[in-house]
């Protein structure tokens, strides 16, 4: 069967990763989620003391950007690919409150972004991959074949992140969680450097109302159309 491109892009926190995730599962696909990947350079950043509440040393972190790692690694064929950086996985970790509040700024800086941006590329060579993150259909791969962009009201979304959160044991406050989602999405949406926008031919999808497993079967339906090349 054809192997095509699918770029999945939005807004924080509308389950982005998790429907990528179905898709690629279903079709056999490679799956990545670019979001940990710009999460893994905000750890270093942080862990380093390169970044904190008060300072961010941007040149620190790009005279040390080509000696940073990363990589997804699965255990083995079955468990889903973690991220690894340097070395350690850090899989858990990247996903806190506390990497969530600083990764965006982090995402800001051209160079991260164009040293990210070839790894990916390079990543979907072959096709038959299915990428989420901000700008894969727009920057990554300008040319997939179908392009999802997806969006749900601030509220919906943190109150499913603040769910997520709760479940891990993390001690969060809906408000502050809230508060990171309306941040996030301005900072994502007003950078330089491509910033969230719906590539022009792409399907948007507002998710506030619809379940999980009925998205999956609205974007798969999309998926076996492309395929076919129906549309
Ligand atoms: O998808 P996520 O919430 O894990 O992404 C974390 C941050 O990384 C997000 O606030 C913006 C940034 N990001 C980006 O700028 N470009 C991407 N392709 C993916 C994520």
């Amino acid at each position: 069967m054809k192997k095509i491109t699918i770029a999945i892009d939005g807004y924080s926190s509308t389950g982005k990763s998790t429907v990528a995730k179905q898709l690629a599962e279903y079709l056999d696909y490679i799956y990545v989620d670019t979001g940990a990947m710009y999460r893994a350079i905000s750890l270093y950043a942080l862990q380093s003391e390169i970044l904190s509440t008060n300072k961010f040393d941007k040149k620190a972190l790009l005279d040390t950007l080509p000696n940073i790692d990363i990589a997804f690694i699965k255990k083995d064929i079955k468990s889903k690919p973690e991220m690894f950086l340097n070395g350690t996985n850090v899989e858990t970790e990247i996903r806190t409150m506390y990497v969530s509040d600083f990764v965006s700024s982090v995402a800001a800086i051209p160079e991260v972004r164009r040293k990210l941006v070839a790894i990916q590329q390079q990543m979907g060579l072959e096709k038959g991959i299915v990428m989420d993150g901000r700008d894969i259909g727009t920057v990554v791969f300008p040319k997939a074949e179908l392009k999802i962009f997806m969006n749900a009201k601030a509220e919906v979304r943190a109150n499913r992140r603040y769910k997520e959160l709760l479940e891990k044991g993390e001690d969060v406050t809906y408000a502050a969680i809230l508060k990171n989602v309306q941040d996030r999405d301005l900072m994502d949406t007003t950078r330089e450097d491509s910033p969230l926008v719906k590539a022009q031919d792409a399907i948007e999808i507002d998710n506030s109302e619809i379940n999980q497993e009925d998205q999956f079967h609205i974007i798969l339906q999309l998926t076996k159309d492309r395929i076919a090349g129906r549309v």
